[in-house]
């Protein structure tokens, strides 16, 4: 099979929409929400293509078409869009939750899935992030399940929701860094890029005066 990197928009809504039927769950408003905000991103980007950023979001999730619960969506994910023949789609599946390359990131954990453990940690020992898969990251860390909301709200949402572990706050760390990258990149406040409030401190015009 000829290997495309991912689909167009038009097959990606195609794709999207199978899935959505299948397993109509949180994650399809989710991914709406990631693939608009990297489709925002990049549109800012000098060096990124806004309909490969909104592809890649849209799909991103896909393998939750499968009623996996915990980490499986990422190889169910994978395997369904290689057969495809989409590679970096497929790539982002398996990447999008992993800013630092270590299986043991996942804070809800591989339950009994133990051979996509293995299969993830072999995957991530050989793979190159483009920097497409660390836009997904950051999409998939500000893209929430209600909204587009600022990553601090959505990192603790998710750890609210999934536990964490000894790794959660390098992760947090890694993604507030990929932020910054980007910002350096765009040369503009990544909260202003997409029109969401912003992470600056609020004062109150009352209490102004009496700050040292
Ligand atoms: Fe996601």
């Amino acid at each position: 099979m000829k290997t495309k990197l991912s689909p167009t928009i038009e097959v990606a809504e195609k794709l999207f929409l199978e899935g959505a039927a299948i397993n109509h769950g949180p994650w399809v408003n989710h991914s709406r929400f990631a693939a608009h905000v990297a489709r925002l991103i990049a549109r800012a980007h000098p060096d990124m293509d806004e309909e490969t950023a909104y592809v890649l979001g849209l799909l991103h999730d896909i393998g939750r078409l499968e009623r996996h619960s915990g980490m499986a969506h990422i190889t169910v994910g994978y395997r369904w869009l290689m057969e495809r023949g989409y590679a970096l789609s497929a790539q982002i599946a398996m990447t999008h939750t992993f800013p630092i390359a270590d299986v043991e990131l996942a804070s809800s954990g591989w339950l009994d899935h133990e051979e996509d453990k293995a299969f993830t940690r072999s995957f991530l020992k050989k793979v190159h992030y483009t920097p497409y898969d660390r836009l997904i990251q950051l999409a998939d860390s500000i893209g929430g399940i209600y909204g587009i909301v600022p990553m601090e709200v959505r990192l603790v949402d998710i750890a609210l929701r999934h536990g964490t572990n000894e790794l959660t706050v390098p992760k947090w760390k890694a993604l507030f860094s990929i932020k910054e990258t980007f910002e350096k990149e765009i040369g503009q406040n990544l909260y202003e890029v997409l029109g969401i409030p912003g992470d600056s401190p609020w004062i109150p015009n009352e209490l102004r005066c009496q700050l040292g």
